[in-house]
């Protein structure tokens, strides 16, 4: 089977999902911002549907606005092979995390198409609900929900910053229904498979043009909040000062230290956000709110690096006379692919003299949430200089038609089995 992946067809795509996007422009390359339901997402999964349907492949979305694209094998009542990404992007992000993966996988699909071949599983490809937290606090909301991983009244109640709730956004965007609805069970597919961008500098500093994911780390989000007593920052004088944002900035320097403690490249703990109120130059600042990202391959130790950031706290509450407050948002276990679909990527690399490296992936992705209900495995492309979630996020074009090329592959021994 001779697979032709048409490169300049997938670059254009990408480009022109690139310019569904709220960012500014930007010097450092094509700023992406795209919001889970902004409008600029609503253009995107148009764009993807009308581009699946002029295939002449089934689309459907499901209630919390999962788009699955299906090809229908010969035998369609088998459990499905899937791929797919995310099409949504943090602020300020660039125009490959995700998007490789679904326009990727899309192109894989017509490529197979293109050979003539008939498979005789269906083949699947999933465009994510809110892969990114940016909205709602909680990354892959719609794995999360299909894989059964997330209370559907938990997520449904969920706020963004504007106190709405995901149920009254989700209906404003046309999906409606209950969130029950969208689990699907462990049978349902056969096998998972989701090519995406390193997001880091192993393989462009090794010269490797391919990753295949081992295992994928585990996250966990917490919030801080730290409240102490505000007021004028002229009169208040400093010794009687209860500065929250002080305190705050200690935790900040307490969860690096013990992140960094670990001595392991796995652990990694990032505050990426921090609301002060209130927020005036000329006040002390009586309250801030940190966002805490932590990861890890191995549970235990990120949650030895926790104790170790909360005993700290106590020591904060009681040196600096605040009261610091933690509140979970989630916590997963590590995922890790199946030795049949990275074998298959293998043969596949074998059979094309594609030199490969095994790997671990410290960004999440929703094969973490596929993998509770399906065998997955990832393939991973270079991306320059390590660099994602900021507009210079750049993915050659061989690479992401050879990524396309080795998902095709995979895809179709996959279905035939
Ligand atoms: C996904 O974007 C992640 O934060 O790993
Ligand atoms: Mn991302
Ligand atoms: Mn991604």
């Amino acid at each position: 089977m001779q697979i032709q992946i048409d490169q300049t067809r997938l670059l254009n795509e990408l480009q022109a999902l690139a310019k569904l996007t709220d960012a500014e422009p930007s010097p450092d390359g094509t700023a992406v911002t795209r919001i889970v339901f902004s409008d600029d997402d609503l253009r995107a999964r148009a764009f993807l549907k009308n581009l699946a349907a002029a295939e002449g492949f089934n689309v459907r979305d499901d209630a919390v606005g999962n788009i699955f694209i299906r090809w229908a094998g010969a035998e369609p009542d088998l459990p499905a092979v899937a791929t797919g990404s995310h099409t949504d992007a943090i602020p300020h992000a660039g125009m490959y995390d995700g998007t490789v993966g679904v326009l990727g996988g899309l192109e894989a699909m017509r490529a197979l198409k293109r050979t003539g071949l008939r498979p005789r599983r269906s083949i699947e490809l999933i465009m994510f609900t809110s892969e990114e937290p940016t909205r709602f606090g909680i990354g892959c909301l719609g794995s999360r929900l299909l894989s059964g991983t997330l209370d559907p009244d938990r997520a449904d109640t969920l706020q963004d910053k504007d106190d709405a709730p995901f149920s009254a956004v989700r209906t404003a965007a046309g999906f409606a229904g209950p969130l029950s609805s969208v689990q699907l069970p462990p049978n349902h597919y056969y096998a998972w498979i989701e090519l995406h961008i390193e997001q880091g500098p192993l393989l462009e500093r090794g010269g490797i043009p391919l990753g295949i994911v081992t295992s994928i780390a585990a996250p966990a989000g917490y919030r801080f909040t730290v409240t102490g007593f505000g007021g004028h920052a002229g009169a208040l004088l400093m010794p009687d000062r209860k500065d929250a944002l002080c305190a705050a900035a200690e935790l900040i320097l307490s969860v690096e230290k013990h992140a960094l403690a670990t001595g392991a490249i796995d652990t990694v703990a990032t505050v990426g956000t921090c609301a002060v109120h209130p927020g005036a130059v000329n006040s002390v600042p009586s309250r801030a709110v940190l966002q805490l990202d932590i990861r890890d391959i191995d549970p235990n130790r990120r949650e030895s690096v926790m104790q170790a950031i909360r005993r700290d706290c106590e020591e904060l509450q009681q040196r600096r006379k605040v009261t610091i407050t933690e509140e979970f948002v989630n916590a997963d276990a590590p995922a890790h692919s199946s030795p049949h679909t990275i074998q298959l990527i293998e043969e596949v690399c074998a059979a094309h003299g594609i030199p490969y490296k095994k790997m671990v992936s410290r960004a999440y992705h929703d094969s973490l949430f596929m993998a509770r209900i399906a065998p997955i495995a990832m393939i991973f492309i270079p991306c320059r200089n390590g660099v994602s979630h900021r507009p210079d996020e750049y993915a050659a074009p061989a690479d992401i038609t050879l990524g396309a090329h080795v998902l095709a592959s995979v895809l179709a021994k996959l279905a035939s089995e």
